[in-house]
């Protein structure tokens, strides 16, 4: 961990001093129920990016917990567009975290799960073709898959002609991926705002004005809004904050998206992850 990725706790309680990863991933933790984190990285005035890519406002706090959060969760969700564009490669993890998933019943590693309703994706890309674990994909029963692209990833189909984000993670779920981390992008995250499933953002605000131009976190149709409780402040030295907000757990306890459907897949599910 360098010294620029010192990360300490302003609130609730402060810390003592810079936390350590273990204490970084107790503080994020994983749910005992099936749960939507979304994490996102944004300047002080609101921009998704900075020269068109996320990494302008990224730095070394940012990136530790980025790669916890991947370390926690068992599907890491992600929009094509961002896959496309910031050029997804395989998602690994080093031998540190991958030896923390094996000490808590879970899979090397976490599954990718890409967003797509059109299928414009490139098999030979290295986050389908250099995968650990064999992706999937998050589609409608319209939509045309390219050639390949079933030989590298599990098609999962739900809805006519549109994705149905609630039906896509129920049958998560039903994969044994309950703990689930989006990665954006925008028009993902307001889909799935939209839909009223995302449990938990956790926000990195980089301390710079990145001016008019970049669009927000989030983008799509407007939809409704709701509250999402601050649940704790990070801080790194360099001025960073990290910012975790969830909801209250509901009371009924299964945690079941409302939608009762099924997903077809072009391929068999993979065995459920451990608890
Ligand atoms: N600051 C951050 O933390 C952060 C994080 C992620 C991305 N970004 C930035 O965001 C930008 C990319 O954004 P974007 O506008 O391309 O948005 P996006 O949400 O990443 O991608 C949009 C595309 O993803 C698929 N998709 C998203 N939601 C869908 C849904 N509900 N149903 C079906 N398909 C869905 C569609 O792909 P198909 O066309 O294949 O149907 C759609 O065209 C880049 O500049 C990237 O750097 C920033």
């Amino acid at each position: 961990m360098s010294a620029g990725a010192a990360i300490s706790r302003l609130w609730p309680a402060p810390s003592a001093g810079g936390l350590d990863d273990a204490e970084l991933a107790a503080l994020y933790g994983r749910e005992d129920r099936p749960h939507l984190r979304v994490n996102f990285v944004t300047s002080v005035d609101g921009a998704v990016s900075l020269d068109g890519y996320s990494a302008g406002l990224s730095g070394a706090p940012d990136k530790r917990v980025f790669g916890l959060l991947r370390m926690l969760c068992d599907g890491l969700l992600v929009a094509a567009g961002t896959l496309r564009h910031e050029g997804y490669g395989a998602v690994r993890l080093d031998a540190t975290r991958r030896a923390w998933r094996r000490a808590h019943g879970l899979a090397e590693y976490p599954t990718l799960v890409v967003v797509s309703g059109s299928l414009d994706l490139d098999p030979a890309q290295a986050a389908f073709a250099d995968a650990p674990v064999r992706p999937v994909v998050l589609t409608h029963a319209a939509a045309e898959a390219p050639p390949g692209l079933a030989g590298v990833a599990d098609l999962v189909r739900c809805g006519d002609d549109r994705v149905d984000l609630a039906a896509g993670l129920a049958a998560l779920r039903r994969r044994g991926l309950g703990q689930v981390l989006c990665e954006g992008g925008p028009h993902l995250f307001g889909a799935l705002t939209a839909a009223d499933l995302v449990d938990e953002v956790c926000l990195t605000v980089a301390p710079l004005l990145a001016g008019a131009g970049p669009g927000r976190i989030t983008a799509g149709p407007a939809g409704g809004h709701r509250e999402l409780p601050l649940r704790h402040v990070l801080a790194a030295a360099d001025g960073v904050l990290m910012l975790r907000y969830a909801r209250e757990a509901e009371a009924d306890g299964d945690g079941e998206a409302n939608t009762d459907t099924t997903a077809d897949a072009d391929t068999a599910p993979a065995p459920a992850a451990a608890p």
